[in-house]
């Protein structure tokens, strides 16, 4: 035991030391992600807290329980966006000066995008796509401590999902790998060609099938990862 607490202060007399002989700058730079990190973590317990939300939780990919069992391999991990990384893309779409009809979030696990959407700009309609059922149910315990009648949650493979007629803000925060995202894109090219629909790409992994699609990128954060792409 007294070995065990003498290795672990070495250890950490060894850290606290590397850390100290960084520049100063480093130091500076380092304290200050810190502390963004802090005040990121705060303000997202907060907005689940002021709207009564669980949208809690990591689980991978290949443990998602779903029907939709063949969308399964392509599925990424659920874990919900941050408010200040769905902010900025929301923020980015805005300055576009399109009037966004719908919020459509394809893979919209307990559903906190939609609830930040409709929280703090204006839609007609906010849809979460999501195939895996206990994560749909967990939205809909979401949605009615949430209390607004314009958000709504379908059980469904996104890449079998029809956009509605419309300008829709289209969001990802990478659910899903290519091929559901092609089979999703081919399925509604006539929706996108037809109106001013933009897609909002959160850990944008799989950007390059959109600009092989035809999409060209509005936007980019290469230190968030994040970006807007529109058919023109
Ligand atoms: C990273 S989470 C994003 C959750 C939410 N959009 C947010 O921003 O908080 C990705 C979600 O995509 C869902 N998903 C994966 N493949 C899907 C598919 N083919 N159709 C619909 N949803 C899918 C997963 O179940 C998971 O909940």
């Amino acid at each position: 035991m007294a070995h065990h607490i003498e290795s672990a202060c070495i250890q950490w007399q060894g850290r606290i030391a590397t850390w100290l002989r960084r520049p100063l700058a480093h130091k500076l730079r380092s304290l200050s992600n810190k502390a963004a990190g802090g005040m990121n973590w705060i303000e997202d317990q907060w907005f689940e807290k002021r709207h009564g939300l669980d949208c809690s939780g990591f689980i991978v990919g290949h443990e998602l329980e779903t029907s939709y069992s063949s969308a399964r391999a392509h599925s990424r991990a659920y874990q919900a966006v941050t408010c200040v990384a769905i902010r900025e893309l929301l923020n980015e779409a805005m300055k576009t000066g399109i009037v966004f009809d719908h919020f459509i979030d394809l893979g919209s696990g307990k559903g906190k995008a939609c609830f930040y959407a409709a929280a703090n700009y204006r839609f007609r309609r906010l849809v979460g796509v999501e195939f895996s059922e206990p994560l749909v149910q967990a939205a809909d315990c979401n949605v009615r401590k949430f209390g607004a009648d314009n958000v709504c949650f379908v059980n469904a493979d996104a890449a079998s999902f029809s956009l509605p007629a419309g300008n829709n803000l289209v969001y990802l925060f990478n659910p899903f790998g290519e091929a559901i995202l092609l089979e999703f894109l081919k399925n509604n090219m006539d929706k996108f060609s037809r109106s001013q629909s933009i897609i909002a790409y959160a850990n944008d992994k799989q950007r390059l099938c959109l600009a092989k699609a035809g999409f060209v990128t509005l936007f980019r954060n290469q230190d968030s990862q994040s970006s807007l792409h529109q058919y023109l």
